[in-house]
């Protein structure tokens, strides 16, 4: 169905498809209708559902934002709950760009009413009538799948400008991004939808007490919205207890690069590299792993000796990576590692802002040294790599975002710069991003 969507839709490309299940961060069954769905929702709308209540079993769950940063979910919702003001936003962020993550998109096209419920909750909890979901400009399929959604709530009363007959205005709408990776940024976000260049601000303050037209803005992403309807209706224990060991609740990966089946799979938080790269199929042509990206693009790469990492925030933080935006991306033995991080490099030099010189002019620099001794056999000697490692630090100590700070960040890590060693630089092959074309 969502595949028809897309082509009715007129997008040649759909990675929506369908499931016979539900994932398991789904407390409706398969098949059901808005009638029986937005069970929270209506609770909160009705008064059956105190709104303190629902702060505080998010807060108990230990909920964290899973746009990557892993704030902590309650206390954001209670923080934009308890902001002054009387006219208050609230967004989902589904501008999901990072390289090598795909979840959300899965998750749009196959949970819309999760995803939308958790806002529409949101909103109610800290008191916004306006809500938008800023949706990135090549996801037309789950764009169209929203949409529809919406609309069927609409005719159902649910949202609308007496939602769910409570009296209350909840109005949600989808915002297209115009494009560019660093839009997904939440002040860049907003800097763009009030019209403006959109270039990250400084924080703090952060939106959730001076975002959008500086209102106190609840934000968060698809995958933390979508979390929202499971735990109000399990409980935090619930969602807890799903978590292995010390972890708490689902986690959706993005499982990319040289694996026999990448894809999106939901396991427990606290799953292994080791176990989710088993899940994809294993690495292709049954090769063994030589380093993986654990968190998308802006992760440090680990190499084979850290496959039983325990995948969570503090885990990843202690082994010198992050969580990041659940893109475990793979790269099997044998890959010109260097290679590859200099194209991650290169994404973030195409997508810097400019607004910062350390960002804008360092992240071309590195990139040039870097091009020189991939294309040009120029010898990544002392001072070459101390020159990166400089650069590193004035782009991580002075970049006002994170793109600036973790730009050179992979590249360290290839290099075992973050380690200490030099180690030796593995001989380009004709593999993973080496051969690329220029741009
Ligand atoms: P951040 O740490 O600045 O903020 C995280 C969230 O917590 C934000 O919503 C922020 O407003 C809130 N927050 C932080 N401190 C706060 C405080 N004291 N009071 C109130 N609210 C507070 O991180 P940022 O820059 O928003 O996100 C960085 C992460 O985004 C990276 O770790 C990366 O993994 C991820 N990312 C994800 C992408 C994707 O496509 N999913 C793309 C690029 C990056
Ligand atoms: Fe723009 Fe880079 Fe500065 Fe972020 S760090 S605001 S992307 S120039």
């Amino acid at each position: 169905d969502l595949i028809a969507a897309a082509r009715d839709a007129g997008v040649g490309h759909a990675a929506a498809k369908t499931r016979s299940e539900p994932w398991p961060n789904d407390p409706y069954p398969a098949g059901s209708g808005i009638a029986e769905r937005y069970v929270t929702l209506r609770a909160l709308l009705a008064g059956d559902l105190d709104p303190d209540d629902l702060v505080s079993a998010l807060q108990d769950s230990g909920l964290r934002g899973m746009g990557g940063a892993g704030f902590p979910t309650g206390q954001k919702w209670d923080l934009v709950r308890g902001a002054e003001g009387s006219v208050k936003y609230a967004i989902c962020n589904a501008d999901e760009s990072e390289p090598g993550t795909f979840k959300d998109r899965q998750i749009l096209a196959t949970q819309p009413h999760l995803v939308l419920e958790g806002l529409l909750c949101g909103m109610a909890v800290v008191g916004a009538e306006e809500g938008w979901v800023f949706i990135r400009h090549e996801y037309g399929p789950e764009e169209h799948v929203l949409r529809e959604e919406l609309e069927a709530l609409r005719a159902a009363g649910v949202v609308g400008p007496d939602a769910c007959g409570s009296g209350r205005r909840l109005n949600v709408e989808i915002f297209v991004s115009p494009g560019g990776y660093i839009l997904g940024e939440e002040t860049a976000l907003i800097e763009c939808m009030e019209g403006h260049r959109g270039e990250p601000r400084n924080k703090p303050p952060f939106p959730g007490v001076y975002g959008l037209h500086g209102r106190p803005t609840l934000m968060n992403s698809v995958e933390t919205f979508a979390d929202l309807p499971v735990i109000a209706q399990r409980g935090a224990q619930w969602w807890k207890d799903q978590g292995r060991g010390d972890s708490v609740g689902w986690k959706f990966f993005a499982v990319s690069g040289h694996v026999e089946k990448p894809d999106v799979y939901c396991v427990p938080m606290g799953t292994t590299v080791r176990e989710l790269i088993e899940l994809a199929g294993g690495v292709s042509g049954g090769r063994a792993v030589g380093a993986v990206q654990p968190g998308g693009a802006s992760s440090n790469f680990i190499g084979p000796e850290l496959l039983d990492l325990e995948l969570d925030f503090g885990t990843a933080a202690k082994a010198g990576t992050m969580l990041g935006s659940g893109a475990l991306v793979v790269l099997a033995e044998g890959t010109d590692e260097l290679a590859a991080a200099t194209n991650v490099l290169r994404f973030f030099r195409n997508e810097s802002c400019g607004k910062c010189v350390p960002c804008r002019v360092g992240s071309t620099k590195a990139h040039e040294i870097l091009r020189g001794v991939l294309d040009e056999g120029v010898p990544l000697d002392g001072p070459r790599r101390a020159r990166i490692l400089e650069l590193e630090e004035v782009l991580r100590k002075t970049s006002i975002c994170g793109l600036g700070q973790v730009a050179l960040g992979p590249v360290i890590s290839v290099l075992g710069l973050d380690k200490g060693g030099a180690a030796a630089r593995p001989q380009p092959k004709p593999e993973g991003a080496a051969g690329q074309p220029e741009r």
